[in-house]
């Protein structure tokens, strides 16, 4: 039998005052009402991020970001802390901080990450102006940060010896996102999923994103709540877009390592019949490129079915 499901009023709430925020473009105020608020958000919308989270982390791992074992990881805006999670069991931590404008959302933040990783001590950290963590993890905040939030963010961020940011791959956001690597250029390496150091080649045009797709894992697709999840919340759980950003502080760390082929493909590909048309990023800038179905069918295959095994497929043209 499967898990029963959470409080599935809760989980719309919060999905439509998401929606609202995302039209309206405006800071959203303290949201969780109560314990039960965060539980219910972290069994559905949470899991989908944490899905999001695994598929940067494993570019991350793939471009040369070093594990964090002994060092300080901050979580910032932690919600119920399932960027920590995910992070730690991906890359491990000396020391996890929480972070959050709400006390219970820290509250249970700290309860799952104990639950996960109790070998790993953590605590609580109501303020975030003298903080200076190895590792800093920001998730699906962006959007919900007013002008000091921002300036805060900023100033954290240039405290920080590396910086891991996973947000939605909507335009708004990802654009978002890319300004603010922009600003810090000059401070900071890029790791992943930049191709170069170069200015990004996504905010030329308006119409532009940097963004890419994670793939939910098997039990979505053989698990009756996540059916029912699917189905009584009318969410599409095989879309996972999202748009994310690696980088270490230059005087921090030795520059990551170069790649091989400096070239990624983004984004939602234009699938016809023998090509597919799709943005690429290069220190050239973003071009619409032609993979063929003929002569590239990997990544063909995986631009039309399946395009969070595009980089893979990317990587395996390259050892040929
Ligand atoms: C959409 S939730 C994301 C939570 C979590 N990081 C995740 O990925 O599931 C955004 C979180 O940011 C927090 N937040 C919003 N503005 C904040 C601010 N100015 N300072 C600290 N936390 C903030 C909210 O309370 C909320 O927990």
């Amino acid at each position: 039998m499967s898990r029963p499901l959470p409080n599935l009023a809760r989980i719309t709430r919060l999905r439509e005052l998401f929606l609202e925020e995302r039209r309206a473009k405006r800071a959203l105020g303290d949201y969780w009402r109560d314990p039960k608020d965060i539980e219910a958000y972290d069994a559905v919308l949470a899991a989908r991020i944490g899905w999001k989270w695994d598929a940067a982390l494993a570019e991350c791992a793939d471009r040369g970001f070093a594990r964090a074992d002994g060092q300080v990881v901050l979580d910032y805006g932690c919600g119920s802390g399932i960027a920590a999670r995910r992070f730690v069991e991906h890359f491990g931590a000396g020391e996890l901080l929480v972070h959050d404008r709400s006390a219970h959302a820290m509250t249970f933040a700290l309860k799952s990450h104990a639950e996960a990783t109790p070998r790993i001590p953590a605590k609580r950290l109501p303020a975030v102006r003298d903080a200076a963590p190895d590792v800093l993890l920001v998730s699906h905040v962006l959007a919900e940060l007013d002008q000091d939030g921002e300036d805060e963010l900023r100033a954290l961020i240039s405290r920080s010896k590396r910086v891991l940011i996973v947000e939605p791959g909507n335009r708004r956001v990802a654009r978002q996102l890319s300004q603010l690597r922009d600003e810090f250029l000059d401070t900071f390496y890029l790791q992943a999923p930049c191709p170069h150091q170069g200015t990004c080649p996504a905010l030329t045009e308006a119409n532009d994103w940097c963004h890419f797709f994670a793939t939910p894992p098997p039990e979505v697709f053989t698990d009756g709540f996540w059916a029912r999840v699917a189905r009584e919340l009318n969410i599409d759980l095989r879309s996972l877009p999202y748009a994310f950003l690696a980088m270490c502080r230059k005087d921090a760390g030795p520059a990551p390592p170069a790649l091989e082929d400096p070239e990624r493909l983004l984004g939602r590909a234009e699938i016809l019949k023998h090509f597919a048309r799709v943005r690429c990023c290069s220190d050239r800038g973003l071009e619409l490129i032609e993979i063929t179905k003929r002569h590239e069918t990997k990544i063909w295959r995986a631009l039309k079915k399946r395009p969070e095994q595009v980089r893979q497929a990317q990587a395996e043209r390259n050892k040929d």
